[in-house]
């Protein structure tokens, strides 16, 4: 079977590194990769979002199954147009990737379906959205309705500060055209879980939960980014909860979005808050989280790939996974900046000796090889330094051993990553 990955951060490392296990692969490549996914699939300098030039070299290569790592590709479609070309797509379709494009189309798709969450309200008129704000008092959360890179979401802790946000995001357009509508939620309090379910269009499979750290400092301090670090399963999801969130929130999701027209196949990213009346969703994505796709891959025991295909085949209820006991422990690297401006290009020593710690797998982020064949950094997250151990301590241990054994003045990483479930 022949693979195409699309993508080059973290998660496709580890989607890779999965694939690449399995017997049933003869070849994988991906597109555009990094430096450590070369060592485990052919890179191809085709870029995630180009979908013409992915589906030519598809089919120019008769790979059997394309695999979308982040979300730009398929909310701009491109399982659809490799069902047009009679290739099949790991990933939702673009209709089904609202679900992560509009926060709207989300809350409406919840509702319709049951779905416990917090209560919200859309405006297109910035004038009522801050009278509601008004009304309603704070602490409340402002979002712009689109994808705003992960930006666009406020969690005001007064009225002032909603209303500022608001006349950000809809009068002076920070986000530009995904202020247009703003959507005022209940400001639900808890701890935030990361659960994954594996979708085929009418049936869903768990693929279990991670935390993730989102600030950039310790002790949960300083600017938002993609993901500083994350671990799984977490403490704080017990299987009653993945039960109530398979049965409350998943399958009557993917029944409406299956009544909809728009079956939902892919990841399913579920967003929680754990708040005292149980689990409560924040969001939806339609793919991996990363990294916490990295803190799953080295749990998974059963291959990937055929649990892929059954999910494009719509035969997932005949299928089972099988998990490794085993708790792990992501924690990124970043270059010093991140998430504002970085430096690109600087060398990474070490990794050898890193990759050498038992339970240690390193993932590559933002990696390129020098013409001289060191290692550089070229982006803002660069490495996903992923530990395991029978328990997260040891997957703790096991994962900052190996980061100490990285040489890279130019990076950081928090040293806390795990806190508050340790
Ligand atoms: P989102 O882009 O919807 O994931 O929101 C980004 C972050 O804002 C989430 O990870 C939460 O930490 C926070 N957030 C979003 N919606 C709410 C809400 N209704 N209540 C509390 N926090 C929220
Ligand atoms: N780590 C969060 C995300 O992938 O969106």
């Amino acid at each position: 079977m022949k693979v195409l990955v699309v993508g080059g951060g973290g998660r496709e490392h580890a989607l890779c590194w999965a694939i690449a296990a399995s017997p049933l692969l003869s070849r994988l490549w991906c597109a555009p990769g990094n430096a450590g996914i070369a060592e485990v699939a052919e890179c191809v300098p085709i870029g995630a979002e180009d979908i013409p030039a992915l589906v030519a070299f598809a089919r120019g290569n008769a790979v059997d199954l394309v695999v979308g790592g982040p979300e730009a590709p398929l909310t701009l479609g491109l399982a659809d147009a490799c069902a047009d070309a009679g290739i099949k797509c790991f990933g939702p379709s673009a209709a089904a990737a609202r679900l992560e494009g509009s926060k709207a189309f989300t809350r409406e798709v919840a509702d319709a379906a049951g779905a416990p969450g917090a209560r919200w309200r859309r405006f297109e008129d910035p004038a009522a959205a801050k009278a509601y704000v008004r009304e309603q008092g704070a602490p409340i959360v402002v979002k712009a309705d689109g994808l705003a890179a992960g930006k666009g979401v406020v969690v005001a802790a007064s009225v002032a500060e909603a209303e500022a946000a608001i006349a950000d995001i809809m009068e002076s357009r920070i986000h530009g055209e995904s202020g247009a509508t703003v959507l005022i939620e209940e400001c639900l309090i808890g701890q935030e879980v990361s659960f994954f379910a594996l979708c085929d269009g009418r049936t869903a499979l768990p693929l279990g939960a991670a935390q993730d750290h989102k600030r950039a400092f310790d002790g949960d301090t300083g600017p938002n980014t993609g993901g500083m670090g994350a671990y799984s399963p977490p403490p704080a999801f017990t299987a009653a909860m993945q039960d109530t969130v398979m049965a409350r929130i998943v399958q009557p999701v993917l029944a409406e979005m299956a009544k909809r027209g728009a079956p939902f196949r892919g990841v399913l990213f579920v967003g929680l808050m754990i708040t005292e009346h149980g689990p409560k969703l924040i969001e939806f994505n339609v793919r991996f989280g990363d990294p916490e796709c990295q803190a799953l891959m080295v749990r998974l025991r059963s291959d990937l790939l055929p649990a892929l295909l059954a999910a494009c085949d719509g035969e997932l209820a005949d299928f089972d996974l099988r998990w490794e006991p085993l708790h792990s422990l992501v924690v990124v690297m970043a270059s010093r900046g991140y998430p504002g401006p970085y430096a690109k290009g600087t060398e990474i020593r070490g990794l050898e000796r890193a990759a050498q710690v038992p339970g240690v797998q390193v993932f590559h982020a933002g990696t390129a090889r020098r013409e001289d064949g060191a290692l550089i950094a070229t982006g803002g997250r660069v490495l996903g330094i992923t530990g395991t151990g029978a328990t997260l301590a040891e997957a703790r241990a096991a994962a900052y051993a190996a980061v100490d054994a990285i040489e890279w003045p130019e990076g950081f990483c928090r040293r806390d990553i795990g806190w508050r479930a340790l």
